[in-house]
């Protein structure tokens, strides 16, 4: 029996590179590049924005199932970009996936919400109260007229073990150049470990979920809580460079709240997505090192 093909776009991005190595495991992978490269795998140069060559792709491939990752995040980018590569880009996948009948799984965020009604259920309206939020929030909305069996995983912030998370990494750029850093410790999220969250949309390929389903970390804590724990986990010496600050008072449109109920998703899968500190514990019992402290907040 020929394996049958699965499509990651995004699949040089942090979270894009481990649903390939998920998706190996079940299917023949083929990966969306655009300025990256990414070796070991079969990958095809593509910008989303562009309809006729995402169409053209797509239908050279013949995907049974395409994984949706590719998008560009806050800080990565002009609003007007993040509006092509989010919303225009998303449609033309979505339209492409229905053209050749292939499955489609698409990454979402909890930043889709306003941050005033957690914990929020898999169905709730979308409320963004920021761009990238509204352009997210637009993705979805595109994807499922376009394709109404498209399953929109909203998920929070993504990290892992082997390679520092972006917002990690801009943490200890800017600690190393003596800057100083302000936490969040009035903003909400349940961090995902990405190779928890690749394993799940994989699966998710093989479930008819139409629709918004959130997949997020057990553990709901502050983004100052989560940044003080990976700092310490890269072993990253603040320096006394780092704040307690409220986003109420510096930052006001930011979401704040944003716990997201993931029960019907662990039920749907038949697993748990493991909290920061259940994911920090379990790599300690596997390494035979001693544990950062995880702040708690
Ligand atoms: N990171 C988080 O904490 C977080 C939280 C919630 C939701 N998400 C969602 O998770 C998904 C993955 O995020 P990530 O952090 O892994 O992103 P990332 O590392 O920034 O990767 C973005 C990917 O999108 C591709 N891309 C950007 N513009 C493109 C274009 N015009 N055409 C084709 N591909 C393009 C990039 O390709 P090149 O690198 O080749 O240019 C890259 O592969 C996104 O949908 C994001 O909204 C992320």
């Amino acid at each position: 029996m020929t394996p049958r093909r699965i499509l990651v776009t995004g699949a040089s991005g942090y979270l894009g590179r481990r649903v390939v190595r998920a998706a190996a495991g079940v299917g023949e992978v083929v990966g969306t590049v655009h300025r990256n490269v990414l070796d070991g795998v079969e990958t095809v140069v593509v910008d989303l924005t562009d309809r006729a060559s995402v169409h053209r792709i797509v239908k050279a491939i013949r995907p049974a199932a395409i994984i949706h990752t590719a998008a560009v995040n806050p800080g990565r980018g002009d609003e007007g970009t993040m509006w092509r590569v989010n919303v225009d880009g998303s449609r033309h996948v979505a339209e492409a996936a229905r053209a050749v009948g292939a499955r489609l799984v698409a990454v979402s965020t909890d930043v889709v919400h306003d941050g005033t009604a957690a914990p929020y259920p898999d169905d709730a309206r979308p409320s963004p109260s920021t761009g990238y939020g509204r352009s997210k929030a637009e993705a979805e909305r595109v994807m499922v007229e376009a394709l109404a069996s498209t399953t929109l995983v909203r998920t929070s912030l993504v990290y892992d073990l082997d390679e520092m998370d972006r917002g990690t990494a801009g943490f200890a750029a800017r600690l190393a150049a003596g800057e100083e850093v302000g936490l969040f410790s009035d903003v909400v999220r349940q961090p995902i470990r990405a190779e928890t969250l690749a394993e799940a949309l994989v699966a998710l390929v093989d479930v008819d979920h139409p629709g918004p389903l959130n997949v997020a970390g057990a553990e709901p804590m502050t983004r100052e809580a989560f940044g003080r724990a990976m700092l310490a986990f890269w072993g990253i010496d603040d320096r006394g460079l780092v704040r307690s600050v409220r986003a109420a008072e510096v930052a006001p449109s930011t979401p704040r709240d944003l716990r997201l109920d993931c029960r019907l998703a662990e039920m749907l899968l038949d697993r748990r997505f493991p909290g920061v500190a259940e994911v920090l514990a379990e790599a300690e019992r596997l390494s035979g090192a001693s544990p950062p402290e995880t702040p708690r907040a």
